[in-house]
């Protein structure tokens, strides 16, 4: 371990605050449930945050070498999710797809020095061009009764216990006509997750470090 390192992790012991990266997040939702338990939390999008809080607009690999003690990521899945499977092809031939699961695994390859990593997506090729999920959640395990299956691959974390099991099983924003804002309710993080990931993280964190 580098000096700097050392001391990062010295005084993350001390403070107990730990410095979280939210990538990719513009809803601002896995931030504050970390900001909420006092830990020293950014989210980062090439988009304006949807609330207030520290972000910065811009491309996330600006931010990655920043001695981070815990990132969780979100890459795009437009390109890369089975639920667009019908497209593959066309996205296949132009690149789209190679450019979607090029950028996670870069990013995840670009946190190496980051002791934990999170990286959410959706049901999608990464699990054959790369690797099986760790775990696969609902957000019915955390107090929202809908599904919208979604992979965590995981290094250095604990699987995430379900905190809240619910009744009912409605896809997610399943009534709301095709828009960008559709798009964006879909990718939202569910606050029950978001809580349960800034809970059962930020301990284990603290029992790693301390
Ligand atoms: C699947 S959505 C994740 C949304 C997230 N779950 C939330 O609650 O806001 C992917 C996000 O990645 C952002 N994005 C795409 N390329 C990016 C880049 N190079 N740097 C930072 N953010 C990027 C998009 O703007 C989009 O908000």
């Amino acid at each position: 371990m580098s000096d700097a390192r050392a001391t990062e992790v010295m005084c993350a012991r001390a403070s107990r605050r730990l410095k979280v990266l939210v990538g990719c997040e513009r809803s601002g939702k896995v931030r504050d449930a970390f900001i909420r338990r006092g830990h020293d939390a950014m989210s980062c999008d090439q988009l304006p945050s949807d609330s207030d809080g520290p972000h910065y607009q811009g491309d996330v690999f600006d931010v990655v070498d920043y001695p981070w003690d815990l990132a969780i990521i979100h890459p795009p899945c437009t390109n890369t999710s089975v639920s667009g499977a019908k497209h593959f092809a066309a996205k296949w031939r132009d690149g789209r797809q190679a450019c979607g699961v090029a950028f996670a695994l870069r990013l995840w390859k670009s946190l190496a020095h980051v002791p934990h990593v999170a990286l959410e997506h959706p049901v999608s090729i990464l699990s054959t061009l790369w690797r099986k999920p760790d775990q696969i959640i609902q957000p019915w395990m955390f107090g929202h009764g809908e599904v919208k299956a979604t992979c965590l691959w995981l290094r250095g974390l604990p699987k995430l216990t379900p905190t809240n099991v619910v009744d009912g099983r409605t896809p997610r924003v399943h009534w709301l006509p095709p828009s960008p804002e559709r798009t964006r309710l879909r990718s939202e993080t569910y606050a029950g997750i978001a809580n349960a990931m800034a809970e059962q993280w930020a301990l284990s964190q603290r029992e790693l470090l301390g």
